[in-house]
């Protein structure tokens, strides 16, 4: 695998940054949006969850898990409530779609984005996908087994409230134990059918039957976090084993293949592309974040990268990646 020009990484709004790619260049987006939980929102407010996090250490009543899912987190559920959630649920599939319209101009015909959602979410990202052109394909089960039930206990509640008959709620919740996450598998369209546009762009069907003979299935579990990933500075790492997996699954063993995470967070996107010998492209607008993913990067020994066009490891020329 060549060194040069193997990652580019981008400091910014991904809405902004992603014109600056090259129209059909990219074989593969996997990446991993804010969930438009209230308080994260769409942009990513660092020192806000950083806060909470600090807040809830001594607490066993509040969110500990942050990537939950849509909407406002508390507050009377009166008219003005639900409306503000049905706005902030149009916002958010506004701005998907911004960041939607630019994947389908850079992604090549066949490519595959995978993007991970909430359950209470992922409908909203689909149609921005879908809204944007491209076509649902699936949308796969990432199995945690780690949920815990945020919400209500009715009946501990009634009995804090001095209710006699608190135990007639016995058993009842607001919510379900959430031991899933979505993502979303759309494709930007084919050239006419799949043998074109294998030969067109080399991208297309799924690597689905595994080297047992047997099939993939669409729901993915045993994915567990690497005693190597100690990045936890970002409280949404996904598992580099699950992203290797997502990559072996939709692109084909061609090095130029260019892999995008416009979301990219502490890198597990960018870090597993470039350890399965792909080049790859990644935007984050926090500079925490940016911060972590260089050391990653470091310590994984990778050179050839640039940020913002500046090369920073390494002794090759500047260069594009795609
Ligand atoms: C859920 S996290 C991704 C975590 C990643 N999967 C990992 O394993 O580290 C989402 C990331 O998107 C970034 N972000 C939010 N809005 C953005 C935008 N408009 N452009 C680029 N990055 C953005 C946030 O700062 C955050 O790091």
């Amino acid at each position: 695998m060549s060194t040069k020009k193997q990652l580019q990484l981008m400091h910014g709004d991904c809405r902004e940054l992603l014109g600056l790619l090259q129209e059909n260049s990219i074989s593969c987006v996997i990446t991993d949006p804010p969930y438009n939980y209230e308080f994260i929102g769409r942009n990513w407010d660092h020192d806000e969850i950083q806060r909470r996090i600090e807040r809830i250490q001594d607490s066993s009543t509040l969110v500990k898990n942050i990537p939950y899912g849509s909407g406002l987190a508390g507050g009377v559920r009166n008219e003005r409530w639900y409306q503000r959630n049905r706005e902030n649920v149009v916002q958010y599939i506004e701005w998907a779609k911004d960041w939607s319209n630019e994947l389908l101009r850079v992604c090549k015909n066949g490519a595959i984005v995978a993007v991970f959602s909430s359950t209470r979410t992922l409908a909203h990202i689909q149609i921005a996908l879908e809204d944007a052109g491209f076509y649902a394909r699936d949308v796969l089960v990432y199995r945690r087994h780690a949920g815990i039930p945020k919400g209500l206990n009715i009946e501990k509640k009634l009995a804090k409230l001095g209710d006699s008959d608190a135990h007639e709620w016995n058993g009842w919740h607001t919510c379900l134990r959430n031991e899933w996450e979505a993502i979303v598998v759309v494709q930007k369209p084919l050239i006419d059918n799949y043998i074109n546009t294998i030969q067109e762009t080399g991208l297309g069907p799924f690597k689905a039957i595994l080297s047992d003979g047997s099939f993939q299935s669409n729901i993915l579990e045993g994915f567990a976090k690497g005693r190597d990933e100690k990045f936890d500075e970002h409280c949404t790492i996904k598992p580099i084993s699950l992203i290797r997996k997502l990559i072996d699954l939709f692109l084909p063993n061609d090095n130029n293949h260019v892999v995008l995470d416009p979301f990219a967070g502490t890198g597990t996107t960018l870090v597993a592309a470039l350890e399965l010998g792909y080049k790859a492209i990644g935007i984050e607008i926090e500079k925490n974040y940016i911060d972590v993913i260089q050391k990653r990067l470091d310590e994984g020994l990778f050179t050839g990268i640039h940020i913002n066009g500046e090369q920073i490891t390494g002794a090759d020329t500047k260069g594009e990646v795609a």
